[in-house]
């Protein structure tokens, strides 16, 4: 598909007859995707309860059809639009945290298109805390099915140029609303089982959810590299892919430099990505610095773009120390890990 897409720039606030949301809007009625900002990432939106525009959004993205894709409600009633129930703790969580970067696994009641749920009995739900996405959700009066707005494989958008980078002739539009806040994906969690399950780590943290569900299980599978099964289908394939490999190195200042003099003198050409405090303790010309380590919210905001800067014509490989895995650090590093295929060089 060779498509002219449109990309409209928005300012906020955003009048509810803004005619970029509205024309929009229009596009997402006649089945066409059109991407926008959410807080975590720029998603790539479509009918979810249309297969033919549903499966729009799985070809521009090439994204395998086993991987389910999260619907965006505009306001909490209408998720009775597409489940059988709402468990009392999903009905907590939803106080507690929408609009935001929260997705709620529930039990389907088949109004999601077939290829939303990829076959599933569950629908993975969210309400997303932005203006531009709350305005086309409700513009357009329709659940949206939205996957992160990027190629299958590649490291999220967290702005218009990224996904225009990636999606430019695939798609109808992209809505543009400047950078997202989050930086990283929704939280996902399961409210099918007696004790909800953290299938992916994201922009609420663990320790928020505790603060509602004290018993919240993580998904064992997060932490084992090996398992083929994780509970989330999405997590089992590669994904957040620098264009050059990426190693994470985990250790002081001193271990990295030590590693990144010994690659340098093998005639490697290396990108390095650093917090603002080991950037400079480094000499090196490829340095993307992406924050200060004492603020992982500010580092999550960061980590996409970092992995999208160095081109393959210009770096062999990238190096990147490790954060915390405390509050959104869990994400940070659950990204970086998947985007390193597990490459990690320890101390
Ligand atoms: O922040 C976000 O969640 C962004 C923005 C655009 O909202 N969206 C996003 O979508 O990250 P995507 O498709 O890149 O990731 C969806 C994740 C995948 O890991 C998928 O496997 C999981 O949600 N998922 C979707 N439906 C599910 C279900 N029924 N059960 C378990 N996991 C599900
Ligand atoms: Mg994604």
């Amino acid at each position: 598909m060779n498509v002219n897409t449109k990309l409209w720039k928005l300012s906020t606030p955003i009048d509810k007859e803004n005619p970029a949301i509205m024309e929009a809007a229009e596009l997402l009625r006649d089945k066409q995707v059109v991407a926008f900002p959410t807080e975590t990432v720029y998603g790539l939106g479509a009918d979810a309860a249309d297969e033919e525009a549903v499966q729009k959004i799985f070809e521009a993205k090439g994204r395998p059809a086993d991987n389910p894709l999260i619907v965006h409600v505009s306001d909490p009633s209408q998720v009775f639009q597409l489940v059988t129930e709402i468990p009392e703790i999903a009905s907590k969580l939803m106080s507690a945290f929408w609009p935001g970067p929260l997705t709620l696994v529930l039990p389907s009641n088949g109004r999601a298109a077939k290829n939303v749920t990829a076959g599933l009995t569950t629908v993975a739900i969210r309400m997303p805390n932005d203006p531009v996405a709350l305005a086309v959700l409700h513009a357009s009066a329709l659940p949206l099915a939205a996957p992160s707005a990027n190629l299958s494989g590649r490291p999220s958008p967290t702005d218009a140029e990224h996904v225009m980078q990636d999606l430019a002739g695939k798609i109808s539009a992209v809505l543009d609303g400047g950078p997202t806040g989050v930086g990283v994906e929704s939280t996902v969690v399961d409210c099918t089982t007696e004790i909800p399950i953290i299938l992916r780590p994201g922009g609420v943290t663990k320790e928020d959810l505790r603060e509602i569900v004290p018993d919240i299980i993580v998904d064992p599978a997060l932490a084992d590299v090996h398992n083929e099964k994780p509970k989330s289908p999405g997590m089992k394939y590669t994904h957040y892919a620098p264009e050059s490999p990426l190693w994470l190195i985990d250790g002081d200042a001193g271990f990295f430099k030590e590693q990144l003099q010994q690659l340098k003198e093998e005639g490697q050409r290396i990108g390095v990505i650093a917090s603002s405090e080991l950037a400079a303790e480094l000499d090196h010309e490829s340095i993307i610095a992406c924050g200060t380590r004492r603020d992982l919210a500010g580092i999550a905001g960061e980590l996409y773009r970092a992995l999208r800067h160095f081109k393959k014509a210009e770096v062999d490989l990238i190096l990147c120390e490790t954060f915390e895995e405390t509050g959104v650090g869990a994400a940070v590093m659950n990204r970086l890990k998947k985007a390193a295929s597990h490459k990690i060089i320890q101390h």
